[in-house]
């Protein structure tokens, strides 16, 4: 990995290998990809003050993320079938975070399961959750995470109704896959991925497994999730996960300054200012540029994590001056893990650090908690 300076060369790897459909679920994003631009746009507009002659042999990049140690304002996200870009993928990614000292979210649309991830790793994890219409089944994967000790529960609010994209239906990206024989070309042209994924624990939905009653088939489950998708979701079902999960509750997937105030009254200890890394409401604003209402109107009452659109090192440095205390990354440590399992997770994560390092050094800054919109350029 030493020729490997950036994330888009870990994307460009990933691209080299692992099969388009994936790949492309991973990349693109929803309709015409207004929002999915609108997020590197918005965060790339941003400028430093560059300062001189300040001290700065003392940097140090750790912080505290909702109350616990971390080495840096950084988080795993939750990202579905993380075990269709690296057999595995879920338990290399939750490695790779824990050894750089930073919390890694599992999605509950993951192919490991819960128990997998906790049978696998020394310390606890963030569970994320989808309330879908079978509340027996959320009680359920909610007593699994207390079980398996996880630290917190991203509850993600965003995915009521689901947003179409393109890439995934031209490229038949259904789990089981659509065969056509290009697919079976590509999948023939990726020998290293198939391996991995074959000799992986699962090539399902690790968390629906036994669900079903009678069934353990890939076609059956797909179809059992699309039918669960639920629109009557409202604030009614945030009170009651809050009173079945006693542990730290993250609100996942707000980009409103009203939500984000319904949102400091449901018991939550923080949110993440997110529009899904543009796979949701094409057209939504970037997350950054939600980020300083949000910040001002609930940031003295919950602490406000920020996704969507974040690849480098200095971005982190501007959510950061905006008023994040930390922020989460999807695609980024995708892109690794999809590029070279646990080593390109821990690639993309030590990229990050040593950019935000960097930045914080020519803007003569020593510490995290001295990042505030002094370090911009108006
Ligand atoms: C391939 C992929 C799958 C995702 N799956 C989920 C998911 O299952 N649950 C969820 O809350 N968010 C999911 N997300 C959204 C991420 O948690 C996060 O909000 C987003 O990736 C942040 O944007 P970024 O990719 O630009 O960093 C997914 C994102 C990607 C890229």
């Amino acid at each position: 990995m030493k020729h490997i300076t950036c994330i888009e060369d870990l994307r460009e790897l990933h691209k080299r290998r692992v099969p388009r459909a994936f790949f492309d679920y991973a990349d693109r994003g929803s309709n015409a990809e207004e929002t999915l631009r609108a997020n590197r746009d918005d965060l790339q507009r941003i400028k430093f003050r560059q300062r001189i002659l300040v001290e700065v042999s003392k940097r140090d990049l750790s912080t505290t993320i909702l109350g616990e140690g971390a080495s840096m304002p950084l988080i795993l996200a939750p990202v579905g079938l993380l075990g269709m870009q690296h057999g595995d993928g879920e338990i290399h990614a939750c490695r790779a975070a824990q050894s750089a000292g930073i919390p890694f979210t599992l999605a509950t649309m993951s192919i490991c399961s819960i128990e997998d991830i906790a049978a696998a790793v020394d310390k606890p994890f963030w569970f994320q959750l989808n309330v879908m219409k079978d509340r027996g089944f959320i009680k359920s994967l909610i007593e699994r995470a207390i079980a398996a000790k996880c630290s917190a529960l991203v509850l993600t609010v965003d995915l009521q109704v689901i947003a179409q994209r393109h890439a995934d239906i031209k490229n038949g990206m259904t789990v089981p896959p659509e065969w056509s024989l290009s697919k079976i070309l590509d999948f023939a042209s990726k020998p290293a991925w198939v391996a991995g994924v074959l000799h992986g624990k699962r090539r399902t939905f690790g968390n629906l497994v036994g669900h079903l009653k009678g069934t353990e088939d890939i076609t059956a489950m797909s179809s059992w999730i699309s039918s669960q998708f639920d629109t009557t979701l409202n604030w009614k079902d945030v009170e009651w996960v809050r009173a079945i999960w006693p542990g730290k509750l993250v609100l996942k997937g707000i980009l409103d300054v009203e939500d984000a105030e319904l949102a400091a009254k449901c018991g939550a200890q923080a949110l993440v200012v997110s529009n899904h890394g543009g796979r949701q409401l094409d057209g939504a604003r970037s997350s950054i540029k939600a980020l300083p209402e949000i910040v001002g109107a609930v940031g003295a009452k919950m602490e406000i994590m920020l996704d969507s659109g974040i690849r480098s090192g200095q971005d982190v440095m501007r959510a950061l001056a905006l008023g994040a205390k930390s922020c989460m990354i999807g695609r980024a440590y995708t892109h690794g893990l999809g590029a070279g399992g646990e080593a390109g997770v821990a690639k993309a994560i030590d990229l990050i650090a040593r950019e935000l390092a960097t930045t914080m050094g020519l803007c003569g800054i020593n510490k995290i908690r001295e990042i505030d919109d002094r370090v911009l350029a108006v």
